[in-house]
């Protein structure tokens, strides 16, 4: 018997004991723990829980039929779920499970690999914000009654790409950015949509890059913009803002769910909207089970 820290948890870990909260049995022990049973613990506030496997082990895959990259995909949950957002963003453990293998399908293409891990190795931030967002986005598409292409959602894990090409020291600046800062971060859109166009993606995904910082009241970038925006792109503008948001950077913490929505909705006029009441009310729903 070993006892674990909750945040290392991982799927298939086997419980030595019973989970017990306010006298009643929440999960029994023997076990073999699922993702969202691993986020109820989270949400739980427990620290360290006692399992029959090796904490050192984390990395062997003791659950069947799962791939590495859905391994991969359960862990950057469990391990980046702050405020339990994954808790509350998913539904059930099958919800979970078919983003997972959306995800595992998306990285049978070594471009979309190779996009990640260059990500990954200049700014985790990013990488985690692209994972984040795509997480938000296809679920909330799924859920809603909107015409899309399942494939477009590869746009919300790319969105961001162009940010490779902006130096580390300004996407992590503490403090005002210079006039020349600002226009170096500001192609980040335009360069992002060059590095997909190049490599043969779509134009809704391009667009999903070129222009999820417009702003449909004028305010953001870049400018001018097409007229008639596609949906997927107005959609990653909502969802860009509201991942950033609610997930700290090197430069400042996250804001709550709650908050986060507030901010967008005293700045509706900037968004499609039906979406953004559309989002509301999947973001709502997900704030019901916090309470
Ligand atoms: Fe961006
Ligand atoms: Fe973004």
């Amino acid at each position: 018997m070993y006892t674990k820290s909750v945040k290392w948890l991982t799927l298939g870990d086997i419980l030595a004991e019973d989970i017990i909260f306010n006298n009643e049995v929440i999960i029994k022990r023997d076990t073999p723990l699922k993702i969202m049973q691993i986020l109820l613990i989270q949400n739980l506030g427990l620290q360290w829980v006692k399992v029959k496997t090796s904490p050192f082990l984390t990395t062997v895959n003791r659950a069947t039929n799962i791939s590495h990259i859905q391994q991969y995909f359960f862990d950057f949950i469990i391990h980046n779920n702050q405020n339990n957002r994954y808790y509350y963003l998913f539904e059930n453990e099958e919800e979970i499970l078919s983003v997972a293998k959306f995800f595992d399908e998306l990285l049978k293409n070594e471009t979309i690999v190779n996009l990640l891990s260059a990500t990954n190795k200049w700014d985790f931030y990013s990488l985690r914000h692209s994972i984040d967002t795509f997480i938000l986005g296809s679920l909330w598409m799924k859920r809603v009654n909107v015409d899309y292409r399942k494939e477009d959602c590869v746009g919300f894990l790319l969105h961001d790409i162009g940010k490779i090409k902006v130096p580390r020291e300004i996407l992590w600046k503490n403090g005002k950015l210079t006039d020349e800062e600002l226009h170096i971060i500001m192609k980040h859109p335009e360069d992002g949509a060059n590095i997909l166009k190049n490599l043969g993606f779509s134009n809704v995904i391009c667009e999903m890059a070129n222009y999820h910082h417009v702003r449909l009241n004028n305010t953001g970038y870049p400018k001018p913009y097409p007229k008639n925006l596609h949906i997927m792109v107005c959609a990653t503008m909502i969802v860009d803002v509201f991942s950033a948001l609610t997930q700290e950077r090197p430069y400042r913490e996250a804001i709550s769910f709650k908050d986060a929505l507030d901010l967008l909705m005293k700045d509706r006029e900037s968004y499609a909207q039906f979406l953004i009441e559309s989002f509301y009310k999947f973001i709502s729903r997900c704030l019901k089970k916090q309470k």
